[in-house]
């Protein structure tokens, strides 16, 4: 064991009992090399992240250009920082309907945190739903809506009046009603093992919000900035929310959250009082430039499309394979359903070996993450599918 791993399993928090523990020594495309000497074909992008695949050179160079012109200079809010202001405007343009105005923030969790108390200011309303399955982040705010009893219990109380509904039900919406401040909702259920919903649900979800006066919050965080072959995944479903959730994805590898919605919405943040949700550090400069160099990467090379070609070409070529009971998922979003769940943990392990990361999710015993860079060739979308079903074949021992 190197003396690296010893001062890993000795200084760092650990999350689990079983971390992955690979020694990364560089990461490129969608490669990732350990000290080892091994390459590993990354099909779990940080869950999410490395959209542009890692070491974009864009957004490397837009990093080392920014950090040369200044880095952070003062709490998010204050000061005119163009690498900030660029991506909000960039940001506007590509989200849907009048989403036009963006808060900063640090992470995924941090966003929906904001997204929370703004549907409450603007609503005088208490009231947050959210749906079984969820995933929002695991600071106290995000977990009270998270739809997952075990990871809440040790840390409760947790937020008052937050109600849980299933989700993908149309007949549950009738549980909005005049009391709801914000309705806080994954388009498509991450943790959950990639659960989309059918043609209706989000649709008559936005509908009943407009009805009872609830603000339709949607947390794209894993969904958002391309990976599902659009921009948001919204898109698909024609739904435009009253706020949208983004992180991962959004800061091209740096750490960045964001919630966008109408400026007379935002505009709720800045008065009563003045200073009323700030934060130190949102909206990092670099990150903001490595984000906006992301999404000019994301258009220049194409991968909206890519994520939708590669995607369905994913899509077939696993559903074929001994041992998977279903593929679920849009673009590049993808859950890998076995047959056998309890066969999971080897076949994670057995493609590892194999020189390909897929990776489980936090719900969803039986279901494999699928979620390459998006700049991902249909060469190694075949490599990976080829070890997978190998690994199966293993695990499955035939
Ligand atoms: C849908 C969703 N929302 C929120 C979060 C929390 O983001 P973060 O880990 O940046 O706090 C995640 C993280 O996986 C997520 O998948």
């Amino acid at each position: 064991m190197s003396d690296l791993y010893a001062d890993f399993r000795r200084y760092l928090c650990p999350t689990s009992a079983e971390p992955l523990g690979l020694i990364i020594e560089r990461a490129e495309g969608c490669f990732l090399h350990t000290r080892d000497g091994k390459s590993i074909l990354d099909f779990v992008s940080g869950i999410g992240v490395s959209s542009v695949g890692h070491g974009c050179p864009e957004v490397l160079e837009a990093i080392r250009t920014q950090v040369e012109r200044h880095l952070h200079v003062m709490v998010y809010g204050e000061m005119v920082q163009e690498a900030q202001v660029a991506l909000a405007k960039r940001l506007a343009e590509i989200a849907p309907g009048d989403l036009s105005m963006t808060f900063f923030c640090n992470s995924g969790a941090e966003a929906i945190e904001g997204a929370i108390k703004l549907c409450r200011k603007a609503t005088g309303r208490t009231r947050v739903i959210a749906f079984a399955g969820a995933y929002h982040g695991d600071t106290l705010g995000a977990l009270s809506i998270s739809g997952e009893a075990p990871y809440q219990k040790p840390f409760e109380p947790l937020l008052p009046d937050v109600h849980l509904l299933p989700f993908d039900a149309c007949a549950a919406l009738d549980g909005i009603d005049e009391r709801v401040a914000g309705v806080v909702v994954e388009p498509i259920q991450g943790e959950a093992g990639v659960r989309v919903p059918g043609p209706d649900f989000l649709p008559t979800l936005r509908a009943r919000c407009r009805e009872v006066g609830a603000l339709l919050i949607l947390d794209e965080v894993q969904t958002g900035i391309g990976r599902t072959g659009r921009w948001f995944a919204c898109e698909h479903w024609k739904v435009v929310p009253d706020c949208l959730v983004l992180a991962k994805a959004v800061g091209g590898g740096m750490p960045l959250g964001a919630f966008i919605a109408p400026p007379a919405l935002m505009h709720t943040l800045s008065a009563d009082p003045p200073f009323g949700h700030v934060t130190t550090f949102g909206g990092h400069p670099v990150s903001c430039a490595a984000g906006l160099a992301a999404l000019r990467t994301i258009e220049q090379q194409g991968l909206l499309k890519n994520a939708e070609t590669m995607g369905n070409h994913l899509r077939s070529a696993m559903s074929r394979l001994h041992g998977v009971k279903e593929v679920r998922g849009i673009g590049l979003l993808l859950g890998l359903v076995l047959e056998e769940p309890l066969l999971t943990r080897a076949v994670l392990r057995l493609a590892l070996e194999r020189g390909l990361l897929v990776g489980d999710f936090l719900y969803a015993d039986g279901v494999i993450r699928i979620a390459p860079p998006l700049v991902v060739s249909r060469e190694l979308c075949d490599r990976a599918v080829e070890v997978l079903g190998e690994s199966l074949r293993l695990a499955r021992g035939r």
